[in-house]
C-alpha cells in the first residue's frame, strides 16, 4: 500500500469522482499503511478534507492512529513523501482486532513496549504480568495495553511542546532508525512492529555497551519480546548497508544527528553520535 504510489492517483480519482468537498469528511479504515496513504490524500486533495481514523490493527489502535503522520515511502525510503496533519478524529473499535493473523496481532506490543520503556514502566510490567493472555489473544488484556499506549502516544505529541518535530530529538522513534532501514532492505516483508522489536533489541543492547544501562533491563525487554513471538535479529543486520539507516534517519530529521537510547526505564537520554563498532557488538550480541 505505502510502496506503490499509483495508490495515491487512485484515491485521489475516488474524492475527485465523488465531488468531495473541505467539508466533506473520509473515513478511513485499516492499518498503519492504508491509514498513512489515505491520510496523506486526504490532506493533500482541495489543501486538506476533514479525516477519521478507523484503525484496524493492534500496531495502528496503539500507536499511528492517534499520530499526526501521514506519508508513502518512496527511492525505497521510509515515509519519504508526506505531510504532518492531525486527524479530525480517531475511533478505536476493539472488535475489529479478532480477525488478525498472529504476527498483526502482536504488533503493537513492540511499539507499546517501546512507549513504555521511555515513559512508564507499570506498562512494561503489566505487559509482564498478562504475557500468557496476550498470547491467547485476549482481547481485554490487549485492549488495555492498545489504550494505555494510544494515550502515552497522543500525551506525548499533544504535550511535550514539538507535535510536528521540528526539533531535532524525537523520542518516539526509539529503536526506528534500524527498525526503518530493515524494513526497506528487506522489501517491506518484515512487518513494522517486528522490525521495531529488533530496533529495539539492538538500541537496548547499544545502551548498555554505553555503558548507560543495566544488562539486566536489557535482558528483561529482549526476552519478553521473544516470549512474545517477536523477533530479535535477523539475517540483514549483518548486511553493512543497515548502518547507513543512522545517516538516513539523521536526514528524515534534520539537522544533527539525534538518537535516544535508555539510561533506564523511564529514563531516556539522547546521543548525537553512534560508533559503529559498538553497533556491530550489539548486533554480534543479539546474533
Ligand atoms: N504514521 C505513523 O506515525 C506511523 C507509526 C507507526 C507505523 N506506521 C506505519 O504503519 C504501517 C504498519 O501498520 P500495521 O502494523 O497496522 O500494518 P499494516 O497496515 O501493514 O497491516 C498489516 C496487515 O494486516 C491486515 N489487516 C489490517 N486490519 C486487519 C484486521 N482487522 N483483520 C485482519 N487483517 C487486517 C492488512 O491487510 C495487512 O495485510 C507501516 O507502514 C508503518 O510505517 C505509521
Ligand atoms: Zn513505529
Amino acid at each position: 500500500m505505502k510502496n506503490n504510489p499509483a495508490i495515491i492517483r487512485a484515491i485521489l480519482e475516488e474524492i475527485h469522482k465523488n465531488n468531495l468537498c473541505r467539508k466533506s469528511c473520509i473515513l478511513g479504515i485499516g492499518g498503519g499503511a492504508v491509514l498513512d496513504a489515505i491520510g496523506y490524500v486526504a490532506s493533500i486533495a482541495h489543501r486538506g478534507i476533514p479525516l477519521i481514523r478507523m484503525p484496524s490493527t493492534t500496531l495502528s489502535q496503539g500507536d499511528s492512529g492517534v499520530g499526526v503522520k501521514n506519508g508513502i515511502n518512496y527511492f525505497g525510503k521510509k515515509n519519504f513523501v508526506g505531510v504532518f496533519d492531525p486527524p479530525f478524529a480517531v475511533v478505536n473499535d476493539y472488535s475489529l482486532l479478532q480477525t488478525l493473523d498472529e504476527k498483526h496481532w502482536r504488533s503493537g506490543l513492540s511499539e507499546a513496549m517501546k512507549v513504555a520503556l521511555i515513559k512508564k514502566g507499570e506498562l512494561l510490567q503489566e505487559i509482564e504480568n498478562n504475557k500468557d493472555a496476550l498470547l491467547e489473544k485476549n482481547i481485554v488484556a490487549m485492549s488495555s495495553i492498545i489504550r494505555q499506549s494510544a494515550e502515552l502516544h497522543l500525551l506525548h505529541i499533544t504535550q511535550c511542546g514539538d507535535p510536528f518535530e521540528r526539533l531535532d530529538a524525537r523520542p518516539l522513534d526509539f529503536g526506528h532508525w534500524a527498525a526503518h532501514k530493515l524494513e526497506s532492505m528487506t522489501d517491506y516483508s518484515l512487518s513494522h512492529g517486528d522490525a521495531v522489536s529488533i530496533g529495539l533489541s539492538i538500541d537496548l543492547q547499544c545502551s548498555v555497551l554505553l555503558g548507560l544501562l543495566d544488562s539486566t533491563i536489557a535482558n528483561r525487554v529482549i526476552r519478553l519480546l521473544q516470549y512474545l513471538g517477536f523477533p530479535t535479529n535477523h539475517p540483514d543486520l549483518l548486511n553493512p548497508e543497515l548502518l547507513e539507516g543512522i545517516e538516513e534517519f539523521r536526514q528524515h530529521l534534520g539537522g544533527q544527528l539525534t538518537l535516544l537510547m535508555l539510561k533506564g526505564i523511564e529514563h531516556p537520554i539522547d546521543i548525537h553520535q553512534l560508533d559503529v563498532a559498538i553497533v556491530r557488538q550489539a548486533i554480534d550480541e543479539l546474533m
